[in-house]
């Protein structure tokens, strides 16, 4: 099963509930949604008022839920984490480096009810997720550095991707893997082909006109890979 999650980091941020709801039009399975706070990254973007306006946006023409996946690139993570969950995200995703206690951030967003993430910078190696892949439920293999829409992807988060893939499949527990930056639909295959279940896309997809057009051809891409 694999999800393409368009990153609203590249949406026109005056339209933003109108672009929600094209994108979900145009076959979006979630909302990536990234949070910078000038600090753990040199950027800044979106707080969780903004992720409680778009909430009531992430639905389907039928009324089923659209996830909302809220990647934190803050520091510190918890209350952060805490009123996104407040908010209404789905999946809340942070970074080992930006937390004193891993851990127990973990069993904060878990506690909340929503599936807590762990995301790996092109620099980070994978080695906590030794000790806490119990509590996680998605790993985010960031294939640029974290901060900006619109960078080159990165090789070197293949070879993550796959060792990633490796330690998912020892664990035994069904945790999903999401690949985040310069993914296009000129690389997306090899991304799948590494291990990867969940695609984000932000200036690939909102950099056109035709949304339905780019998620489409990513679609056609991934046609074959298991
Ligand atoms: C980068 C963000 C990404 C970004 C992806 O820090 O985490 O989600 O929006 O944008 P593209 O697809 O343009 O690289
Ligand atoms: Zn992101």
């Amino acid at each position: 099963m694999h999800r393409i999650a368009p990153s609203i980091l590249s949406a026109d941020f005056a339209r933003l509930g109108e672009e929600v709801r094209s994108v979900i039009a145009a076959g979006a399975d979630w909302i990536h949604f990234d949070v910078m706070d000038n600090h753990y990254v040199p950027n800044l973007t979106m707080g969780s008022m903004v992720a409680k306006a778009i909430k009531p946006w992430c639905v389907r023409a039928d009324g089923s839920e659209i996830p909302l996946d809220v990647h934190l690139m803050v520091e510190p993570v918890d209350a952060l984490a805490s009123a996104f969950a407040e908010a209404g995200a789905n999946l809340i995703s942070f970074h080992p480096e930006a937390s004193a206690h891993v851990d127990r951030t973990l069993q904060l967003i878990r506690g909340a009810g929503c599936q807590a993430g762990l995301v790996f910078n092109p620099a980070t190696p994978l080695d906590v997720l030794e000790w806490v892949i119990d509590k996680v439920d998605l790993v985010l293999i960031m294939s640029v550095n974290p901060g900006f829409g619109g960078q080159s992807f990165l090789d070197s988060a293949l070879r993550k991707t796959e060792q990633a893939r490796r330690l998912i499949e020892a664990s035994g527990r069904d945790i999903q893997l999401e690949v985040d930056g310069g993914i296009k639909v000129d690389n997306i295959r090899r991304v799948a082909s590494a291990g990867a279940d969940c695609f984000v896309a932000g200036s690939a997809i909102f950099g056109q006109p035709d949304y339905r057009k780019v998620i489409d051809a990513m679609r056609a891409e991934l046609v074959g890979v298991s």
